[in-house]
């Protein structure tokens, strides 16, 4: 939610700002804009829209080598130019950009800034405003700044520049990732390294309640209270090609055919020198200690975590629960005496998933994230931590992030069943080997997949996905790719589930797309076919080579272990979204209303 940016050093601002903030765009796309400070003072410019709007209306004539930026994903105040970032305070002398919400915003308006006339309807606007009051009152800028982030409820990461100092950007944090980017001769600000990747693979992080002093030369890292910390930067592991599309239409494409790569370096990051898949010995050791495991995500994550429940149960039968971490903050189900928390997160900055993990490390519980992000919040503050290692996700919808959030709880689940002594039916790195194989075979067949979609979806306002088991969970996340990426209507049920009431929205030629992987489950998913079709939907089958295929079936998949089949579904039902998407004439990489990390809740 929202992206920001800054840099102060000797070259062209404006470009490096607009560069970052275009990196930054899948993080929110309402509305844009850039503050450059000059001899001559802050230049501000905005627009509604994307990036490339607020580009056309940037004055080139503008010289300035420091400078702050902003794209938006609204949360108070309509998306148009006057509530779009940076914001100024009264005499113009302040101009902030900031991402998250302070919650208390009203009630600091009433106390402190009954006369100061407001220009937007943001949040954000009662910070920068709070700031020129205490300066105005008498305050350093450094006092003023520690002081109104003391009053402020909620989360921000800001970055402020001040017309009598054009020699610092003052930066705060609390709750929404920022990072500062170290360079020579120049710093940077950005709300993840992917943003300012070009500039510096320098970063160091930021901690909550934090303030930064950031000049050309040097970071200064202080405490509200004004004590400083230090802090060294660390190397991001990623480079600016692999932020880049290359030849494809779109991130998302990209990262999809990626899928069988990000599995086979996963499978190389958890092997160990015997050539077994190992997870570190801490982790085993806490999840043989506790007596159930929650799984706690949202979105695409919330339904690996699904997947990863079945795989934990069934491989190495522990008890595991998902939840849904909104629902969980204030819904908390009664927990078992030993309980260990795991966290899926693509980002780890996912602002429900982290008030949970705040939660019960208050109540004195173990914690372990599962995210892409090395560094993010998530990984940071949790006991035990295991990356993704699928690269950098841009597109919105997270395709190669959820591939590898199953396959490493699966690694969990066949290291926690070794630990028990359970012996497995098959060899882990053989068997996924295969999956990378198979999945690479779907992904040969994007031709086939694209006339599933025009044949299926093209005309159709609403769709349904259904499966049991596994499948059903495989189809939890293929409904909400379609919703997400082409704005047609999906949900994903549970094949026996359907006749206890959905089944009155089918009508001829409603889309209903069966993913049947299980042979236990097939000839009843197959009845639940017949029973949608009988009353006039439009059935698409996808089944499973030599395991649950029949000679009809519009798709079927290459065989692989059973364990394991929601690694392969997800090559079709993610490029069945995409094209959809694409006959939709969507934004595939930019759904609307949507932003890749949710750091508000
Ligand atoms: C996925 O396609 C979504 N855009 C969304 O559901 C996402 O998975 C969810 O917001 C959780 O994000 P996280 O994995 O970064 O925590």
């Amino acid at each position: 939610m929202c992206g920001i940016v800054g840099y102060i050093g000797n070259q062209d601002a404006s470009d490096i700002l607009l560069k970052g903030l275009s990196n930054l765009e899948y993080r929110g796309y309402d509305s844009a804009g850039i503050a450059l400070l000059n001899a001559e003072g802050v230049h501000i410019f905005k627009e509604k829209g994307r990036i490339a709007a607020l580009r056309n209306i940037v004055d080139p004539n503008v010289r300035a080598t420091m400078g702050i930026g902003h794209t938006r994903w609204a949360t108070h105040g309509e998306p148009n130019r006057r509530n779009a970032h940076p914001h100024q305070s009264a005499s113009g002398r302040f101009a902030i950009v900031h991402n998250g919400v302070i919650e208390n915003f009203a009630s600091l308006r009433d106390q402190y800034l009954s006369g100061v006339p407001l220009r937007s309807d943001t949040d954000t606007e009662i910070v920068v405003q709070l700031i020129e009051c205490f300066v105005t009152g008498g305050m350093g800028v450094e006092a003023a700044l520690r002081k109104t982030l003391k009053l402020v409820e909620g989360s921000y990461a800001i970055a402020l520049l001040d017309r009598e100092n054009p020699e610092m950007i003052y930066v705060g944090k609390n709750k929404s990732p920022l990072l500062i980017g170290v360079g020579d001769g120049f710093h940077v600000v950005a709300s993840d390294a992917t943003a300012m990747i070009q500039q510096t693979k320098q970063y160091v992080e930021l901690m909550d309640e934090e303030i930064v002093l950031l000049t050309r030369d040097s970071y200064v890292i202080k405490d509200l209270d004004g004590k400083v910390k230090r802090r060294k930067p660390y190397t991001v592991s990623f480079d600016a090609r692999d932020t880049e599309k290359g030849a494809y239409p779109h991130y998302m494409l990209k990262e999809i055919d990626e899928q069988p790569a990000v599995l086979r370096r996963l499978l190389q990051k958890y092997e160990d020198e015997t050539g077994h898949l190992s997870v570190d010995s801490a982790i085993t050791r806490a999840i043989q200690n506790a007596d159930r495991l929650y799984i706690v995500a949202c979105g695409t994550s919330y339904h690996a975590g699904l997947v990863g429940k079945q795989l934990i149960e069934q491989i190495a039968q522990i008890p595991t629960e998902v939840h849904i971490s909104s629902e969980f903050s204030y819904n908390t189900p009664l927990l078992s005496k030993k309980p260990l928390f795991i966290f899926i997160s693509q980002s780890g900055e996912t602002a429900d998933s982290r008030t949970v993990l705040v939660k019960v490390k208050k109540m004195g519980y173990p914690t372990l994230t599962l995210t892409n992000v090395e560094g993010s919040t998530l990984y940071r503050e949790a006991d035990y931590k295991m990356l993704l290692y699928a690269g950098p996700e841009i597109a919105v919808a997270s395709t190669k992030a959820y591939t590898a959030q199953i396959a490493v709880l699966s690694f969990i689940a066949i290291a926690a069943a070794e630990s028990k002594g359970i012996a497995l039916d098959f060899e882990p790195i053989h068997e996924l080997s295969f999956v990378a194989q198979a999945m690479e075979r779907m992904i040969d067949q994007k031709a086939q997949l694209k006339e599933i979609a025009r044949n299926y979806l093209s005309v159709t306002r609403n769709a349904f996905y259904i499966g049991r088991g596994i499948d059903y969970y495989v189809c939890m996340e293929a409904a909400l790719k379609l919703k997400e990426v082409s704005y047609i209507q999906a949900e994903g049920f549970a094949g026996g589930e359907l006749k206890h009431g959905t089944i009155a929205l089918i009508e001829d030629g409603t889309p209903v797309l069966a993913f049947t992987t299980q042979p236990n489950v097939n000839n009843s998913i197959r009845s639940n076919v017949q029973e949608v079709s009988t009353r006039g939907a439009y059935t698409c089958i996808i089944s499973m080579e030599g395991v649950t295929d029949k000679p009809d079936d519009q798709i079927v998949l290459p065989k692989v272990h059973r364990f394991f089949t929601p690694l392969v579904c997800a090559i079709p039902l993610q490029l069945i979204a995409y094209y959809a998407a694409l006959q939709n004439e969507c934004d595939v990489d930019k759904p609307r209303n949507l932003a890749k990390s949710v750091t508000v809740e």
